[in-house]
């Protein structure tokens, strides 16, 4: 293993970009737009922060390029010219496997051979097959480049041929190049089409496309393997493999429809392209790119109808952090077509010229099709609200707030609430489902917020006050969310032991309480990814006084004690931690804890008091709507009774 360069090996199939001693690059294992994998090839190893996928080059090969060992070491020992060892035996599980799997490459192996022969030398091959290629204008060097092939036209030649080498008939059918008939023969699948080898990312053949010769409205224009051990359409991009090194090296990849358009844009020397073939991207393909890049390029052909439909899939490139742009082509053409038309150079000048930014690209189709209707117009307006709500990167967020602004003539301020209201939604509907962190305000977000805020703040300081809550929280959090505290529980003592972060997590849960403050809202997410693997309170602070994070580091300055830490790591061992505490002001910290969450409810419940009163004043409400908010409002005033004499304040108003 010793010859292997890890660097090398996961650059293989992910951007790396060097990083002091070690190499970082966005990890393939989880969805991710951070940088979270480290590579050092001082220990010749790779480790996700995130997601915690670690381990060595034959690891990474497994478990990213799907080999099974012997692969993955046959995969080294070509790269790098070394006979390989056999570091372990393998087990009796993965030889099954290995050679199941094995079988079905092999057999492909052999069917890609024997079509690429049968294509230049076969009488039929070069009769039916090579014309047809030569008549599209595809170069030899092409048809070597992309290992095109023909299967000839009569009911079982190959079939009979792979059958005579010994291949097992278990496998042709399984891999669909050869079918059974009803009653029991057997058939060549691809007969009479020419073929389109698919090659996995590592440039074996996992699967076919064959096209037939002439137009049929009754046949498919495509025939293509079905899904079995080694093919999985929903992960594979044509051809990937071939376009890998241009996508990192330009730093962008163009997605086409099918076979031919990628064919035809690498004759013409845009080499950074693979097809979805024919349907829309899935999460596994986007998967396979986000490695590589974070800029996609969408190839259309001119079809309006088309051009819609796709529309709702780009969002989701969007919100797997993909930088989306698209180009439209002339009416009635393909990329193929297109760049069979064209020199060279006119292509790279017309996807120059002709490529502009998705969202905008989607206003001008909708505003179009809206026309002047005012209803519809609102309506455009709200789905591009919609798709940039998705966008990831927070600069260029803001930029398109700006931009779309400007183009519906509304202002900025007023499309920037709808966005955070958009995304608190749906922060708040994902934490519901799965519990995951909501995205961050984008710097133009709080800066409005904040602007917002101070507006409101002169109008009600009860905003002010549950700020102040919400922060008390929060802070009580990075001091004491380590800690334990005795809970109510069944059992005989009455109570359990529960870390206090743990409690606040589900009592705020519980209740439907967010933190509202965008910057305390992070700060809240934050520690929760924290104390995850952080396991004691100065290291867990500390993340705070030294973040990179300008509102992080404000926040530790302004709230926590510096670097005189008032406890010992050691703490929870010398003292029963759920009864008393040293420090001077706090003697028990269960009382501290439910003291910051009642503060804290008793804010939200005086808004929400202050607000129905004011509902009440300014419209005017029906009686027996007035009656049902007066009773609510009653309740409320209950509620907030019953809260405050839990804390033991008086409370006026
Ligand atoms: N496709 C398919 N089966 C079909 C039609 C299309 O699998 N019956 C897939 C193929 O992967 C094809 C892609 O969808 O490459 C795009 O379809 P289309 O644009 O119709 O084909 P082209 O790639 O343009 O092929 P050609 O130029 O040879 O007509
Ligand atoms: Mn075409």
């Amino acid at each position: 293993m010793f010859a292997t360069k890890i660097e090398e090996v996961v650059g293989d199939f992910v951007t790396l970009r060097r990083q002091g001693q070690s190499f970082v690059g966005v990890c393939p294992f989880h969805n991710d737009k951070n940088p979270s994998l480290h590579v050092t090839p001082r220990l010749g190893i790779y480790k996700c922060f995130v997601c915690d996928a670690k381990g060595n080059a034959v690891h990474f090969l497994m478990e990213h390029a799907k080999m099974s060992y012997p692969e993955a070491l046959e995969y080294l020992a070509k790269k790098y010219n070394i006979t390989v060892e056999y570091d372990r035996p393998e087990t009796q599980e993965e030889k099954e496997l290995r050679s199941e799997r094995d079988s079905l490459f092999i057999v492909n192996g052999f069917a890609e051979k024997y079509f690429m022969d049968q294509l230049r030398n076969g009488d039929e091959g070069k009769m039916m097959g090579l014309n047809y290629f030569k008549e599209r204008g595809f170069k030899d060097a092409t048809l070597d480049k992309f290992h095109l092939g023909y299967c000839p036209g009569g009911w079982d030649t190959f079939t009979q041929e792979a059958l005579k080498r010994g291949y097992k008939e278990e496998y042709l059918l399984k891999l669909g190049l050869t079918k059974k008939s009803e009653k029991g023969k057997l058939y060549d699948f691809y007969r009479g089409r020419v073929i389109f080898p698919i090659h996995n990312t590592v440039g074996k053949v996992i699967g076919f496309g064959g096209r037939i010769l002439k137009k049929d409205e009754k046949v498919a224009k495509y025939f293509n393997s079905p899904e079995n051990e080694i093919y999985h359409k929903s992960d594979t991009l044509y051809d990937l493999y071939l376009a890998k090194k241009a996508i990192r090296q330009m730093d962008n990849v163009y997605l086409v429809e099918g076979y031919t358009d990628v064919i035809s844009m690498f004759e013409s020397g845009v080499e950074n392209v693979v097809a979805s073939s024919g349907t829309s991207l899935t999460d596994g393909q986007v998967k396979l790119l986000y490695s590589l890049t974070k800029n996609i390029t969408v190839l259309y052909d001119g079809d309006a109808a088309g051009i819609k439909a796709s529309l709702r899939g780009i969002d989701m490139l969007l919100e797997k952090g993909m930088n989306v742009r698209v180009c439209l082509l002339p009416d009635g053409e393909d990329p193929d077509s297109f760049a069979k038309k064209h020199r060279d150079s006119e292509l790279q000048e017309y996807l120059s010229q002709n490529t502009t930014d998705f969202i905008l690209f989607k206003v001008q189709i909708l505003l179009e099709e809206a026309g002047n209707d005012p209803l519809k117009r609102a309506n455009v307006v709200n789905n591009i609200l919609d798709s940039i709500a998705k966008i990831q990167d927070n600069i260029v967020q803001s930029f398109y707030i700006k931009e779309c602004a400007r183009l519906f003539e509304l202002p900025e301020v007023t499309l920037g609430s709808k966005i955070r209201s958009i995304l608190w939604k749906a922060s708040n509907d994902r934490r519901r489902n799965e519990s995951v962190p909501a995205p961050e305000p984008t710097p133009l977000q709080e800066v409005q917020i904040r602007e917002q805020r101070q507006a409101e703040q002169q109008l009600r300081p009860q905003a002010n006050l549950r700020r102040e809550a919400e922060k008390e929280l929060i802070v009580m959090l990075y001091k004491y969310g380590l800690y334990e505290i005795a809970v109510e529980a069944d059992n005989e003592n009455g109570y359990a032991k529960q870390r206090v972060d743990e409690f606040v997590f589900n009592d705020l849960y519980n209740d439907g309480i967010a933190i509202q403050d965008p910057i305390l809202h992070k700060l809240f997410e934050n520690y929760a990814e924290r104390a995850a693997v952080l396991q004691d309170p100065i290291t867990l602070q500390r993340t705070l006084v030294y973040s990179e994070d300008q509102d992080e580091y404000s926040f530790a300055i302004e709230n926590l004690e510096g670097e005189s830490y008032p406890y010992s790591p050691n703490w929870e061992k010398r003292f029963d931690m759920y009864t008393h505490f040293a420090e001077n002001s706090i003697q028990n910290l269960q009382q501290v804890v439910q003291d910051t969450l009642l503060s804290l409810k008793l804010r939200i419940l005086e808004e929400r008091i202050m607000f129905l009163r004011n509902e009440l004043k300014q419209k005017d409400y029906s009686d027996d709507d007035q009656i049902m908010i007066l009773a609510h409002i009653n309740l409320l005033v209950k509620c907030r009774k019953s809260v405050s004499e839990r804390l033991n304040r008086v409370v006026s108003r």
